[in-house]
């Protein structure tokens, strides 16, 4: 987005370079601290409004537990996530050609005990979605709390991220993936950097 710069620890060439050749990449300490603390409380603070994401119009799934909300204008420190990836798009738009216009983005919480088994997020090539980002906003992970993303990269290599606080992994929205069950609560944003409108 025009005016909007990236934060300092954004490394773009190395980002476009992951992308290119893995799939995926990986900003680690992606802003101040300050801001991850206020992202944390005002996930907290609505915490009461997330929604089972196994259903969807009225549909139960099994495949799985968390509790999304999605994201509106009202979520102001969320937005300022949503912005820097608007920035970030236009960097991938010039690189890759890849025709993104929007972001669509929800809070997740994963209680302990909760995960999302293996699926891809544009599963027919139908809904839009070209990348996906998912940026992690709990204050305190380790790595012996399960809830890793396991990640098929594009060379058909599995692997595994932490999702340790203040990181963001991005990757090919057509990469299969899942979320192993957390043994404490996580909680992020994950995004998604679309062509427009979905032909659902
Ligand atoms: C998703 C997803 C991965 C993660 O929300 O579609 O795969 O690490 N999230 O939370
Ligand atoms: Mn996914």
């Amino acid at each position: 987005m025009d005016g909007v710069l990236l934060p300092k620890s954004w490394n773009v060439d190395q980002i476009l370079d992951d992308l290119d050749q893995h799939g995926f990449a990986i900003i680690n300490d992606a802003y101040p601290i300050d801001y991850l603390h206020a992202l944390s409380a005002e996930c907290l603070s609505h915490l009461n409004q997330f929604r089972n994401a196994a259903i969807q119009n009225g549909v139960i799934s099994n495949i799985r537990s968390d509790h999304i909300l999605w994201l509106n204008e009202e979520l102001n420190i969320a937005q300022q996530h949503i912005q820097y990836l608007n920035a970030l798009s236009a960097h991938l738009n010039q690189a890759f050609f890849l025709g993104i216009q929007e972001a669509e983005a929800h809070f997740a919480c994963y209680n302990a005990g909760e995960f999302y088994a293996l699926h891809r997020d544009n599963p027919q090539g139908k809904n839009g979605r070209i990348i996906s980002t998912v940026y992690y906003l709990h204050e305190e992970w380790q790595d012996d709390w399960g809830g890793q993303l396991r990640l098929q990269d594009k060379n058909d290599v599995w692997q595994i991220i932490h999702p340790r606080p203040n990181r963001i992994a991005i990757f090919q929205s057509d990469l299969l993936h899942e979320v192993i069950q957390a043994k404490h609560q996580r909680l992020s944003i994950t995004a998604w950097l679309r062509s427009g409108s979905p032909i659902w």
